[in-house]
């Protein structure tokens, strides 16, 4: 509850939480449930990404954490009707390339990237409601959540969707490659220090291994209901 200057509470918008990694499926579930609930949504993978193609493209080296922090502070970042535009190019495809996951994954172990992110992220939190996915959503950025999910899938699922959606966006994919990165990636989001990907004490879990997109979304609307959100 957030108390006004006169004394009055009222409520922060409803923001609900989908954790889980990689290719999980949880920004595509995360997208449908907002547009469902008429929420906002925000896809806190692409901010990491964001930064891993700007500090790529700048050349910088990646274990320069302050440099990259900086980058990451100032991100010319909007995210207009679907599309991301990074300094008014459209990126949304580009930041879905391997080399730009793989260093998204590498440069969010560093404290100064994740805490020059958080402000961005919280400033989301409009009404009528947020609907967010990521690795620390219900654990760090926003605790308070009135829901949070913590969507897994085997990693054999994972590796055959991210094959489909890399093939889709015309980018050369290799199976057992994917599957080993898959794994590399996992096991550096929750071995890693900061913010470790695991979910939050009060989440609840979803195995979307079996499930298609809508099942698991009517999963969290009841879910919601349950909560009366
Ligand atoms: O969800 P994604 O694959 O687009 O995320 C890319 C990388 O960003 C992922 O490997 C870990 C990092 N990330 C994070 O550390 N915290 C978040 N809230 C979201 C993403």
């Amino acid at each position: 509850m957030i108390m006004d200057s006169q004394g009055l509470s009222s409520k922060k918008p409803v923001v609900i939480t989908i954790d889980g990694p990689t290719a999980s499926g949880k920004g595509t579930v995360a997208q449908h449930l907002a547009d469902k609930l008429g929420f906002h949504y925000l896809d806190s993978g692409a901010l990491y990404r964001l930064t891993a193609l700007s500090a790529l493209r700048a050349k910088v080296a990646l274990d320069d954490m302050e440099t990259i922090a900086d980058m990451a502070k100032s991100l010319p970042c909007a995210f207009r009707q679907g599309r991301i535009l990074l300094a008014g190019e459209d990126v949304t495809d580009s930041i879905r390339a391997e080399e730009v996951g793989n260093t998204a994954s590498k440069i969010a172990a560093y404290q100064p990237v994740r805490d020059a992110l958080k402000a961005l992220q919280v400033s989301f939190r409009q009404p009528p409601g947020l609907v967010t996915d990521g690795r620390d959503m219900g654990t760090v950025i926003f605790p308070d959540a009135d829901l949070k999910v913590f969507l897994t899938a085997s990693v054999a699922v994972r590796a055959e969707r991210r094959y489909k959606q890399l093939l889709e966006k015309g980018f050369p994919a290799n199976i057992d490659t994917l599957r080993k990165d898959l794994e590399d990636r996992d096991k550096r989001d929750s071995e890693r220090k900061s913010s470790p990907l695991r979910p939050a004490a009060d989440a609840v879990m979803l195995d979307t291994s079996f499930l298609g997109i809508d099942e698991s979304v009517q999963c969290i609307l009841d879910a919601c209901a349950e909560k009366k959100i």
